[in-house]
């Protein structure tokens, strides 16, 4: 007999913040998976330009962050996400973000949101210059998740207690008024959750680095990759071999098992008896490859604002309408009165 049942998409969400191109960790990270998840789900996919002003930078810099957003929302093209397939938006032309936002604030305790590693770390970098938006940000970052019912979010390791704390909103509203809310579950891929800077790798490659040298930006040219690659800190080992405290050459194979699908003890033979030169040889061709194709969709893509605004448009349309359903559910459960 036929199957006349047709199982539904789950859903899938996630999104990235216009703080400046894209690094190879962004993509390596989230981004590629993003891409490979878009025909087996339901997928919606934001830039989080609302996060952005949580600090100074974007604060004093609405050009730039305008800017910043329109490219990536065609960077976001460019690897691959179909806006007529998935659901492609900017968050802050959806309002129902914020709104459930502010709901979900005063179902999150002081302390646990007190507890995020990421805010303790950026809020030592900016001194007294602390925005009560940076510390709620990771509430704002479950309300974007739950506000979909998403059941996977796509993410690097560095995004994962955000994603606990999420989890914790949901199951505390939950308890009060019914299953109201879902609780998402991370999407970590094997490799590439965090690739780290090129500089000091014992930290995590991030677009807002100081130095350039330590991130490879999605839309560098492939001589600037190159060069990146090559002046990469590793170690005076000379043996390309996947081992603790060789946090450089880790970094590098982790870079080239990605790009290449290559299993680290196949990059480790390949590379038997041969120095590091020709491995980050390798390593900067295996990048270039990987990104030469979505350069050149970009520089198409970002050619056409016309194109870009309708589809961003769409997005917002679509993502608002989706989200408007939990955020009316949410809104009856609490108890504010609505009229008919
Ligand atoms: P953001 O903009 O910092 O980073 C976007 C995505 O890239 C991943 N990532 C990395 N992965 C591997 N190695 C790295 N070095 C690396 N650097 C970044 C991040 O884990 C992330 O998945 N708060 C989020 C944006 C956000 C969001 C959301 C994400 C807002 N709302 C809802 C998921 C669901 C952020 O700042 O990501």
């Amino acid at each position: 007999m036929e199957n006349t049942t047709v199982e539904k998409k789950k859903i899938v969400l996630s999104c990235i913040q216009p703080t400046g191109t894209p690094t190879l960790g962004n993509y390596l990270g989230a981004l590629k998976n993003w891409a490979n998840m878009c025909d087996d789900y339901n997928c919606l996919y934001g830039v989080a330009d609302l996060h952005s002003i949580t600090v100074p930078t974007f604060r004093e810099n609405p050009q730039q962050l305008k800017k910043n957003t329109l490219e990536l929302y065609a960077l976001l093209l460019a690897i691959g996400l179909d806006p007529e397939k998935n659901i492609i938006f900017v968050q802050s032309q959806v309002p129902t973000h914020a709104q459930l936002g502010w709901i979900l604030n005063c179902y999150t305790q002081f302390g646990e949101a007190s507890r995020m590693t990421q805010f303790k770390e950026k809020s030592q970098r900016l001194g007294e210059n602390i925005s009560v938006g940076l510390f709620d940000y990771p509430v704002l970052m479950a309300a974007d998740i739950l506000i979909y019912n998403a059941d996977f979010v796509p993410i690097g390791a560095d995004q994962k207690q955000h994603l606990e704390l999420a989890r914790n909103i949901c199951d505390r509203f939950n308890a009060i008024y019914g299953n109201v809310l879902k609780a998402p579950d991370p999407f970590i891929g094997k490799a590439g959750a965090k690739i780290t800077s090129l500089q000091d790798p014992t930290k995590k490659m991030s677009k807002s680095d100081d130095n350039p040298k330590s991130y490879i930006s999605m839309l560098d040219e492939p001589n600037v990759i190159m060069k990146k690659i090559k002046s990469a800190v590793t170690d005076s080992e000379a043996c390309v071999r996947y081992a603790e405290g060789k946090d450089g050459i880790n970094n590098l194979m982790t870079i080239y098992s990605c790009c290449t699908g290559k299993s680290f003890e196949e990059i480790e033979k390949e590379f038997e008896g041969k120095g590091y030169g020709d491995f980050k040889t390798a390593v900067g061709e295996a990048v270039c490859a990987e990104l030469a194709p979505i350069q050149a969709r970009y520089k198409e893509l970002i050619a056409d604002k016309k194109y870009l605004e309708e589809c961003m448009k769409k997005g917002a349309e679509m993502a608002t309408r989706i989200s408007q359903r939990t955020l009316d559910k949410v809104m009856k459960k609490v108890g504010f009165y609505q009229t008919k």
